[in-house]
């Protein structure tokens, strides 16, 4: 062997030994290592942590990025389920049940995911799901949430536990939002809060109806553990603590205020739709029953959901609790579902069993507290496009033609 063949190969060791060695290696440069020498042949790639929105291939790539930005208490708050986070792993494997049956031969060059609810119409069907405390996933919080979802054509919902008001996120989003309530344990407050959101000009009040009773988020438990910062440098425990950051509370007496709503029952809904000209819409149903209630009490839309695996430990996916929804409502009301939606065809199954719309909101808080503003909308682009694509696999054009023949429940003998 020639010397200079010789030197080449041990140079060529020698960097294959670095690549393997994070320690010599600064944070940007250890990653393009990785990326160039991860792959064996046969297997998928790891992917590094994404810098950057656009780096990003799908929606869990944001997940690793928030992780890594947000400080362990706040990562626990936006990753935890309850107890042994069995519904939140539910969620996404419900899917798996739900098979896609794609029409073939169909011109599908143009594709129309535009939908129409309660007389607006949105360019998509993926409705950003109310979250609270969003500045404790970045600075820009709600207003950065806003002006994403404004510029990409998607609905918005407001939490009443958000860190921004709504005048403000109104403003910043450009068009309707949807205001959803906690209503607490007290009418005076619940009543102030739904004449601010009227006010503001929300067209739909969204009640959420799945935390009557607080829960168990251990895992947020276990991540607080491992966070070294204390609290109370940002907020004070209790709802003074709470309330503090929140400004849909300013300026109400909440001496003796209970924060959740025990007591709450369909007299709350019949009271609600006597206070408001707001379309009421109730979030956390998941069985025909309530539907049937819904319909009763002259609810205007459903969202089935589990409030993404963090409210009871039902073990149930809400993909799987569409169908009886769907068909109580017999076509009376919009039904829209949350919880695990994290990819296109997620997106075009649930819509074929006759959601209407679907919310998200892990995958655009991790856009958040990845990147802000672009963050968030990278996040909307990669799941239109994915659901886009999907649609044209399948030959639908349009929503008024996905119905359920695109979709085979395995579940059934
Ligand atoms: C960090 C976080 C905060 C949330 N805050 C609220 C809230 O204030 N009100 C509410 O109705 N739902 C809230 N939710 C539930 C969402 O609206 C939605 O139901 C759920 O996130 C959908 O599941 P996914 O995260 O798997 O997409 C929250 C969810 C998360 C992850």
């Amino acid at each position: 062997m020639q010397i200079s063949a010789i030197r080449a190969s041990h140079r060529r060791r020698f960097l294959r030994f670095l690549a393997g060695t994070p320690l010599v290696l600064s944070g940007s440069a250890w990653r393009g290592v990785r990326r160039a020498t991860a792959e064996t042949p046969g297997e998928i790639p790891r992917s590094p942590v994404v810098t950057s929105p656009g780096e990003a291939i799908n929606v869990f790539d944001f997940e690793a990025a928030a992780r890594e930005k947000l400080p362990a208490a706040h990562f626990g708050y936006l990753a935890t389920g309850v107890d042994d986070d069995a519904t939140l792993r539910a969620n996404r494997e419900g899917f798996s049940k739900f098979q896609i049956r794609p029409r073939r031969l169909v011109d599908v060059a143009t594709v129309d995911a535009s939908v129409e609810l309660f007389g607006q119409t949105w360019r998509s069907p993926i409705v950003l799901a109310p979250a609270g405390s969003q500045k404790a996933f970045h600075p820009d919080g709600e207003i950065a949430v806003a002006r994403a979802a404004g510029a990409k054509g998607h609905l918005q919902i407001l939490s009443t536990g958000a860190t921004t008001s709504v005048e403000a996120v109104r403003t910043a989003h450009g068009g309707p939002i949807w205001f959803q309530l906690y209503p607490t344990d007290t009418w005076r407050i619940t009543h102030a809060l739904v004449k601010r959101a009227e006010a503001a000009g929300c067209p739909v009040l969204v009640l959420t109806v799945d935390l009557p009773a607080g829960r168990n988020t251990e895992t947020e438990r276990r991540f607080t553990r491992r966070d070294t910062r204390p609290c109370a440098s940002c907020h004070q425990p209790g709802l003074q603590g709470f309330v503090r950051r929140k400004p849909m509370f300013d300026g109400l007496e909440l001496a003796g205020v209970g924060f959740l709503s025990p007591r709450l029952t369909w007299d709350a809904v019949r009271r609600l739709k006597d206070t408001t000209r707001m379309k009421l819409v109730l979030k956390g149903i998941e069985t025909g029953e309530d539907a049937e209630l819904c319909v009763r009490h002259g609810v205007d839309g459903i969202i089935v959901s589990n409030h993404g695996g963090r409210a009871e430990e039902s073990g149930r996916s809400t993909v799987e609790c569409l169908p009886e929804v769907v068909n109580a409502v017999q076509g009376r009301m919009p039904v829209l579902v949350d919880s695990g939606f994290r990819r296109g065809t997620d997106v075009f199954k649930a819509l074929a069993l006759g959601a209407k719309a679907i919310c998200i909101g892990r995958p655009y808080l991790w856009g958040l507290a990845a990147f802000g503003q672009p963050g968030v909308e990278r996040v909307l682009d990669i799941l239109n496009w994915e659901f886009e694509l999907t649609m044209r696999h399948a030959g639908v054009t349009s929503l008024a033609k996905l119905d359920r023949s695109f979709v085979l429940d395995t579940r059934r003998p």
